[in-house]
């Protein structure tokens, strides 16, 4: 069975104590709620709490802590940046790569991030990379191209043993935060396509190992649907990720 992945991503939320309080219930629901092997569930805390973060929940199985950023670089005369080499010398174990808050606020571009990308990998660490459409392209119907171009010019040029380390995360920018989810047929078609893209590169068998992840107003009422499409591996959960109630129901959707 593919990996299935529901990864929280806080984003720049909660106080220090707010933010173990909720990693320390997450981690006592997993704990009474076993995960099987093929499930992760993965806590993108902001970057100041991932080392508690870590020490809160490294005794449960499957429970990892990612963050929501990192440099291209090892090391350097990068004022307030935070290198993956960092993460991966505290315990991370994922890293998410490309949201689209980074590319529209922080101007990164598919260049940048296929370097980030790759200096991720090569600190050991798992990729959760964000691709997605706006609405202007998603009404002018260019979305499949749109996305094929972020994937292509940020993640194919990867090996295969390479790829196998990355999760993609699809989240229509006019879903986030927005409470206007993606269909489960336009997130399945979507899905279908990268998969699609991937075995034309690498193959049908590495294509089907990789987990694609759906991100956009994913909430307890809609993730069950979601994620029983066939190509929806799980989710990349904002808002619902910052209370334990719909977290967990969120969790125990997962298939
Ligand atoms: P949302 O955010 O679930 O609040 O829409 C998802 C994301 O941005 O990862």
């Amino acid at each position: 069975m593919r990996q299935k992945i529901v990864a929280g991503n806080w984003k720049m939320n909660k106080t220090y104590s707010e933010a173990l309080s909720l990693a320390a219930e997450i981690g006592n629901y997993i704990e009474q709620n076993p995960l099987a092997d093929h499930q992760h569930v993965v806590l993108c805390v902001p970057a100041i709490y991932v080392v508690d973060a870590e020490q809160e929940t490294s005794s449960i199985d499957n429970l990892w802590v990612g963050a929501q950023n990192c440099h291209y670089k090892d090391s350097g005369a990068f004022t307030g940046e935070i290198s993956a080499q960092m993460l991966q010398s505290v315990g991370v174990k994922y890293v998410i790569i490309g949201h689209s808050e980074r590319r529209e606020y922080f101007n990164e571009t598919n260049n940048l991030l296929k370097q980030k990308v790759d200096n991720a990998l090569a600190n050991g660490l798992k990729v959760i990379f964000c691709c997605g459409e706006s609405l202007k392209t998603r009404e002018k119907n260019d979305y499949k191209e749109w996305i094929e171009e972020q994937l292509t010019e940020s993640l194919f040029h990867l090996s295969m043993p390479q790829l196998l380390n990355v999760a993609i995360a699809y989240e229509p920018i006019w879903a986030i935060g927005t409470g206007k989810t993606a269909s489960p047929e336009q997130a399945q078609e979507v899905h279908e396509h990268i998969r699609y893209l991937m075995m034309n590169i690498y193959g049908a068998a590495t294509a089907n190992k990789v987990p694609i992840l759906y991100g956009g107003s994913c909430n307890p009422a809609n993730a069950a649907t979601l994620f029983a499409q066939p190509d929806i591996d799980g989710g990349l959960i904002g808002g619902a990720s910052l209370k334990i109630d719909d977290f967990a129901a969120i969790i125990k959707a997962m298939p």
